[in-house]
């Protein structure tokens, strides 16, 4: 679908004036937003929590948790009781010093964040699992962190290989009946003390580490400091506009970093109230969720927009969603046909932003108060120097494809691929660029277009297509609910387009439909941009945060190893 603007719809919002907000900018000035600007005393977990207590907020809403098993509102005190004495178990049961890798691999819970945010008290790098990890990710995670505390249940604890990871010391079950051979989590926290001492720390001290896959190799330990909550709530501010009566939705689980910088730390440095929804993906259930907070800021991602576009517009009607004031998306290219359903069903716009586990918070985004040119990720967050450059790191002119890069030195960029410094260092061009492994183009008004992996560029016929572009086309058609796109080598033309796509209820495949799919795209979008061949899958193979797999599409084509797929979702 073509690209169009939007202009800013009506509301007040934190930032009014993008370009004098850029010219103005400091990050310096941003930093006396927390307390430890005077008293020089930084931790995390205060800065989300008691801080707001400290200021007289403590009887606010900071959580409300719900799932089949819990409808729960916890206020900042809660919260703050709550990880003081989660702090109190790990320090006291495991000895818990600063530093040390302390991971959290359960369902999402209000456990899980008094643990998270007790881990974060004792200055402890949290290391949160996505529940789904089979044995194989669960091992190589803690291996390669050398974590030596893990807080779990009695349904995931048989995937971790305890014999394997030498330095594991201390397994926790925060269930009922917890056997001999670990530590029952709930029967020292009936016990344990309120208050606790939190361990102040340096801005450059550890925080959290997320693990991401490459195209190759293991997955990699991406470690965020302390700093990045300069960042994180910077980003809330601005761009998600969190204010003080908000009611905040993000989606994503914790076991990714979406979950964590947008689901724990952005909400609650600006003190908002936090919506936790535990749980599977149900278009009903997620409206329910919407209605029944009055959410006024959601944040998901494309792959659950489209999923609650293809259940249908009929069954919003039975929702009240008149609270919601802004939208937001993540993780993967935001299609115009996105934007258009969200602002017919919803009456707003859907604002995307671009970022990365590596960047540790909001980099290129679409702004409340600026036009959106749907189909563009936005402009660049202020403070965040961003340009196209090419493999030399010279900046190319407006309009031409590139690498996407960003001037090294934002606050919330990864301090280092755990164990792997080597690793860390060939993200970055010596003349200080951090290559994000994107390709994209600016526009000559600034806003940044996003064309794909770089590795996933397809030259055909001497025609560079980007696969994003053929897929939004090819969601366009009404039979198609998913489309992965990859170059497939040719000997006469380079590689050819191939088409991978997931049907709509009630479509049956077909020659005849493939046919239909092929002029479509040819009709809408180019030529050679149209999928010479195609072919129909149940499901395409994506991660857990949306992304289709191209690079597994690729493997199964031309029959190669898949490589790691623990970020894949099940
Ligand atoms: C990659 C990072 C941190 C967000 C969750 C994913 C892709 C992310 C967008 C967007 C197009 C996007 C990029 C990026 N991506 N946001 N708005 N439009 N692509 O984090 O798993 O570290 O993946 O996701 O390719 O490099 P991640």
């Amino acid at each position: 679908m073509k690209s169009e603007i939007y202009e800013v719809e009506q509301g007040h919002y934190h930032l009014t004036d993008y370009d004098q907000v850029c010219a103005d900018f400091d990050w310096s000035e941003v930093e006396k937003a927390f307390s430890w600007h005077t008293t020089g005393r930084v931790n995390m977990a205060y800065e989300c929590i008691d801080r707001h207590v400290d200021l007289g907020k403590g009887d606010k809403v900071a959580l409300y948790y719900k799932d089949k098993d819990h409808n729960e509102k916890y206020t900042f005190s809660d919260m703050k009781v709550n990880s003081n004495k989660a702090a109190n178990v790990l320090k006291k049961a495991a000895d818990v010093k600063k530093g040390d890798r302390v991971f959290i691999f359960m369902p999402r819970s209000p456990e899980l964040y008094f643990v998270l945010l007790g881990a974060l008290k004792i200055g402890a790098i949290v290391g949160p699992l996505f529940e789904a990890f089979m044995e194989k990710a669960v091992k190589d995670r803690l291996e390669n962190s050398e974590a030596s505390v893990i807080i779990t249940t009695n349904s995931l604890v048989d995937r971790i290989p305890v014999d394997e990871l030498p330095h594991l010391k201390h397994i926790f079950i925060v269930d009922e009946d917890v056997s001999a051979d670990h530590i029952d989590f709930n029967a020292l926290y009936q016990e344990a003390d309120e208050t606790f001492d939190i361990e102040w720390l340096e801005r450059e001290d550890g925080l959290i580490l997320h693990y991401t896959s490459g195209s190759t190799g293991q997955p990699k330990g991406v470690l965020h400091v302390q700093n990045a909550m300069i960042q994180h709530y910077i980003s809330g501010h601005y761009v998600l506009d969190l204010k003080e009566d908000d009611i905040y939705w993000c989606t994503a689980d914790p076991g990714w970093v979406t979950g964590t910088s947008y689901g724990i730390f952005a909400p609650w440095l600006n003190g908002a109230t936090n919506v936790i929804a535990g749980g599977r993906f149900s278009p009903e259930g997620w409206y329910q969720i919407l209605e029944d907070f009055k959410v006024t800021i959601w944040y998901s991602a494309p792959t659950a927009f489209r999923m609650l576009m293809g259940a249908g517009d009929e069954m919003i009607k039975n929702y009240d969603l008149s609270h919601l004031r802004h939208i937001l998306s993540v993780g993967e290219p935001l299609n115009p046909e996105v934007i258009k359903w969200g602002y017919k069903v919803f009456g707003k716009r859907i604002h995307d932003t671009w970022w990365m586990t590596e960047t540790g918070a909001h980099m290129i985004v679409n702004f409340p108060s600026m036009p959106i040119k749907s189909g563009s990720m936005g402009k660049p967050l202020p403070g965040v120097k961003a340009a196209i450059v090419d493999n030399e790191g010279n900046i190319l002119p407006p309009n031409r494809m590139g690498n996407l890069a960003m001037k090294k030195g934002w606050p919330s960029m990864m301090r280092t691929i755990w164990n792997n410094e080597a690793k860390y260092e060939s993200y970055f061009l010596p003349s200080g660029w951090y290559i994000s492994g994107d390709s994209a183009y600016m526009d000559e008004d600034g806003y940044f277009w996003f064309q794909g992996r770089v590795d996933d560029v397809i030259m055909t016929a001497g025609e560079r297509v980007g696969p994003f572009e053929v897929e939004s086309k090819l969601v366009e058609h009404p039979a198609v609910a998913e489309a992965g796109v990859i170059g497939k080598p040719d000997p006469i033309r380079g590689e050819i387009i191939k088409a991978f796509i997931a049907l709509r209820e009630g479509y049956e495949p077909s020659d005849a439909l493939k046919e239909e799919i092929r002029v479509f795209v040819k009709n809408g979008l180019a030529a050679h941009a149209a999928p010479r061949e195609i072919e129909f899958k149940d499901k395409l193979p994506k991660t857990r945060s949306g992304k289709i797999m191209r690079r597994v599409l690729k493997a199964w084509e031309l029959d190669l190893p898949t490589g790691d797929l623990s970020t894949m979702e099940d």
